[in-house]
């Protein structure tokens, strides 16, 4: 499908965190803006820090406990103080596998779904979500970039402060 240069969707968001603190900080702020049917889609490479991001995340939306990788196990459900919290890891999963799951009743349900290597499944995703990738840029250091989708979310990445960037470097 063709996509014109003012379609708002192609902008994006970057925040660069200095160390484990400022992801964890990002993520709760996120969290704050997190409602029923929120889909977070985050990606980056092994060690890139999604599951620490999801684990912030779930902290700040009040999951007590802990929260593992769910590589093996796909989903993992968990209820919040605020909502429940759905976390997947599709890294095993091929796109057609992952369509025969019915993950769209997670994406619609009452809850938060943060997907780890959601690019994997990017056409099953919804149409309106936030992509997240996270990269090292050194020790500590992350490149936090943000694609909303939609301009709800386009406009969480506004209210989040996050500087915005020319749609370069981050297409799914
Ligand atoms: N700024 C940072 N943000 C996130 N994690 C960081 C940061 N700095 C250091 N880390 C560390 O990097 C590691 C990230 O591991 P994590 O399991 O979250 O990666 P992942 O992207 O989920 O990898 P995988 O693809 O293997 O699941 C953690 O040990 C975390 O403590
Ligand atoms: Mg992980």
């Amino acid at each position: 499908m063709h996509r014109n240069q003012s379609d708002d969707s192609r902008n994006i968001f970057v925040l660069e965190a200095e160390n484990e603190e400022h992801t964890v900080a990002f993520a709760g702020a996120l969290a704050k803006l997190a409602v029923p049917g929120t889909v977070l889609a985050v990606d980056g490479d092994l060690g890139a820090g999604k599951t620490r991001f999801a684990q912030a995340f779930a902290a700040a939306i009040g999951v007590r406990g802990i929260v593992n990788s769910p590589t093996y196990t796909i989903i993992k459900e968990y209820e919040g103080a605020s909502l429940p919290f759905y976390h997947m890891d599709v890294y095993r999963l091929t796109l057609e596998e992952a369509d025969e799951l019915g993950l769209d009743e997670y994406f619609h349900g009452d809850g938060v779904t943060l997907v780890e290597w959601a690019s994997i499944i990017a056409p099953i995703l919804p149409p309106e979500r936030l992509h997240i990738r996270l990269e090292a840029t050194g020790g500590q250091s992350r490149k936090i970039s943000c694609l909303p989708m939609g301009i709800e979310y386009e406009s969480w990445c506004r209210r989040l402060g996050l500087q915005q960037v020319e749609e370069e470097g981050l297409r799914q």
